[in-house]
């Protein structure tokens, strides 16, 4: 707010009369402009009404995230812990090597916008509505595979605009299985372990790609621990990591096909999303519910997780859906209860 002052002090002094004045009432106007303006000029007050990047040092809250993980994320546990190992780790790190990349695979619904949003919402709490968070859609942004080198240079320019101007940017790539091959390598440069990259640092900064790529094999892996008889809560990272980095570097539709970023290390994480089964459903109805400020009907959450439809055809275990549907059909439950209503009235 460099203004502030520069304009509240000639404004006083050219207020007509003002020179008629003693020195004393002069020497205290000026006093109550310039603490004015230093009140007006504080970060406190200016970042309550404009968004500011946050200032170095910035932590991210791990314990407040847990937390939210805990209440809002269902059926996740290595989705949870591997999140936050890796942000309390890059969030705790005065001066990290690189920036931070995940990224995060699963089948449909599973949750993995929800969690990007949340984890968005604990580095700038505007969430997707910050300046400082950058959502990459592939469908809607990269569409035409011919465009490619344009899409290169403008994803290289906008990622640059956008960490000089805040360190602790926050870039979501969605859909990466649609992305074209060779587009994400075109970021490669920013997440290496530059310590500045043409005088700009990548280093606070965080990426992370989503994508259903890999989602199949951790299916597969998931229901082999339940026809062995093993909890589901039992799977290790250890047990899906390598399936799904090997898996992805080798699925031509991942949009890390053979994608320089898996061959140089620099996916500091591969987060696995499981698929849900029926009571993670009607968890998730259950939520949309109480976020509507709805009693909680358990015949409706019975009702809405029945007509979802399950996977593999025989055991019917996991929803096709995830919870994506679920507030659709939450929408038509409700609908109908208030024409039952009116009806009865
Ligand atoms: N594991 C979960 N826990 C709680 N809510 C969930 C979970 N998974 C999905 N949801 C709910 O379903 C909605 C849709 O999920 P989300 O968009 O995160 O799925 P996705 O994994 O990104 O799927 P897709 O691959 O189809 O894009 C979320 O906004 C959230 O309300
Ligand atoms: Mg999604």
């Amino acid at each position: 707010m460099p203004g502030a002052a520069g304009l509240l002090l000639p404004l006083l002094l050219l207020l007509p009369g003002l020179a008629a004045l003693e020195p004393l009432s002069v020497g205290l106007a000026i006093g109550v402009a310039s603490a004015l303006t230093g009140y007006l000029s504080h970060p406190n007050f200016y970042c309550s009404y404009v968004e500011c990047c946050p200032s170095a040092g910035h932590r991210i809250n791990a314990t407040a995230l847990r937390e939210q993980l805990d209440e809002r994320l269902f059926g996740q546990h290595l989705a949870k812990e591997v999140v936050l190992r890796a942000v309390t780790g890059f969030s705790h790190n005065p001066s990290p090597k690189k920036p931070l990349t995940l990224s995060l695979h699963g089948w449909a619904g599973t949750g993995k916008n929800f969690l990007s949003q949340l984890l968005a919402r604990h580095v700038h709490p505007a969430g997707l509505r910050s300046k400082f968070v950058h959502l990459f859609l592939a469908t809607l942004h990269f569409p035409h595979p011919q465009q490619l080198q344009l899409y290169q240079e403008q994803l290289q320019s906008w990622i640059r605009g956008n960490v000089s101007a805040c360190p602790y940017s926050v870039f979501i790539f969605d859909e990466m299985d649609k992305m074209h091959q060779g587009l994400i390598d075109a970021i490669k440069p920013f997440l290496d372990y530059y310590e500045q990259v043409d005088g700009v640092s990548y280093r606070k900064a965080i990426f992370i790609f989503l994508s259903n790529a890999g989602g199949d094999l951790i299916n597969k892996a998931v229901l082999d621990f339940w026809t062995s008889g093993k909890d589901r809560e039992e799977i290790q990272l250890k047990d899906l990591e390598r399936v799904l980095s090997v898996g992805v570097f080798n699925n031509k539709n991942s949009g890390l096909w053979h994608s320089s970023l898996i061959d140089r290390n620099l996916i500091d994480y591969f987060v696995p999303f499981l698929p849900l089964e029926h009571k993670h459903v009607k968890m998730c109805v259950r939520a949309e519910m109480k976020a509507r400020g709805h009693a909680v009907d358990e015949k409706v959450v019975e009702a809405v997780a029945d007509e979802m439809t399950y996977f593999p055809k025989e055991e019917k275990l996991y929803s096709d859906k995830g919870c994506k549907t679920v507030q659709a059909k939450l929408d038509i439950h409700e609908d109908i209860a208030v024409k039952y209503t009116n009806a009865k009235d």
